[in-house]
């Protein structure tokens, strides 16, 4: 056995070791070249019919081989996995730098934001919400508010009334005649009276409907809170101060307030409130003290309890809000133009 052989076992060993392209490979070329078949092993196996001084030889020679292909080995294998690695952490990389795929989601409708903003108000100042029908009778929604049969908001012009498919005329639950959508939440004062016994303090938030071209200030179809506070001390200091506090917590502790003499059919004294804002007053609300009338219309003695009231429209305070110029905006669900806000 030359010296130039186990050169060459060496070299073949070392080239196939490090030539090895994967892990696999490898595992096979050490099998093949250090394993019980390889050259080496062979060769190993011819010492025990050596002299002692070759077989000293040799047997070093091949240790010294082994050693160098173990050590050539492990260093492939350290390459081949840290390869592996770095190709695995690319795949399963992630980049925490990349925006989040944010879900979209929804919001109130202006109207709707403003409307729950008001009532949480007034629910603060101790106020029930309750709510009534849409499709009401005009003895509600007029005669039991102190609106006599020739009151110009009865005509035809103004009110929405309900007609049955047949032409016959529609006929409320009760048996009353004169159905009709509502043109005011004002109704729910006469309904929530009935309903209970004073003292009483309840907000009412809904539709109602008036037979009016749309344009950027009307809507036939708008939304109104009522509210309604019926007790035995109740003066128009109350009135005032009630809804001082309401329009600051909706509109900001500094804004200018006026009330402004009105007339409504169902209040005496009648005011409006209106904010500066923008630049100019805007009108908020119609109020009042209860009309004696509409108070025994709800089956109160007038002698006894007195009560304010008010009706402010949710539309336009949602216009002021969010800056809106244009009523119909709310009622044409543009999507460009809900998620604008
Ligand atoms: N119902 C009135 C309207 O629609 C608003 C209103 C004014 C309601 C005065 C009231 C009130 O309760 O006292 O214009």
């Amino acid at each position: 056995m030359s010296a130039e052989e186990i050169d060459r076992i060496r070299d073949e060993a070392l080239a196939a070791l490090r030539a090895a392209a994967t892990l696999e490979e490898l595992d096979e070329a050490r099998t093949r070249r250090l394993g019980k078949r390889s050259a080496l092993a062979e060769l190993q196996r011819t010492l025990g019919g050596l002299e002692p001084d070759a077989r000293r030889e040799l047997g070093a020679a091949i240790n010294a081989v082994r050693g160098e292909l173990a050590e050539a080995e492990a260093a492939r294998r350290r390459e081949l996995e840290e390869e592996r690695d770095r190709v695995v952490l690319a795949a399963e990389a992630v980049d925490v730098t990349l925006p989040p795929r944010r879900p979209a989601t929804g919001h109130l409708h202006p109207v709707a934001e403003t409307m729950e903003a008001m009532l949480d108000v007034l629910t603060g100042l101790g106020y029930a919400v309750v709510e009534g029908p849409e499709v009401e009778t005009d003895w509600h929604n007029f005669d039991a508010l102190n609106t006599p049969p020739d009151h110009p908001a009865r005509s035809l012009n103004d009110t929405i009334y309900v007609h049955r498919l047949d032409g016959v005329e529609a006929v409320a639950d009760d048996g009353s005649t004169g159905v009709l959508l509502r043109t005011q939440t004002s109704p729910m004062q006469i309904r929530a009276m009935l309903a209970s016994e004073p003292p009483l303090y309840v907000a009412v938030p809904g539709r109602v409907y008036r037979s009016d071209t749309p344009d950027a200030t009307h809507l036939p179809m708008f939304h109104q809170i009522e509210g309604l506070a019926v007790d035995t001390d109740l003066s128009f200091a109350d009135l005032k101060g009630s809804l001082e506090v309401a329009a600051r917590a909706l509109l900001g502790d500094d804004v200018a307030l006026r009330f402004r003499p009105h007339f409504f059919p169902f209040t005496e004294p009648s005011c409006e409130l209106d904010a500066w804002y923008g630049g100019r007053w805007i009108e908020l609300l119609g109020a009042g003290m209860v009309h004696p009338n509409v108070l025994a219309a709800g089956g109160y003695d007038p002698e006894e309890v007195q009560g304010f009231a008010w009706g402010m429209g949710v539309d336009r305070m949602a216009m002021l809000r969010h800056d809106i110029a244009d009523l119909r905006l709310f009622v044409e669900n543009d999507l460009r133009f809900l998620s604008s806000l």
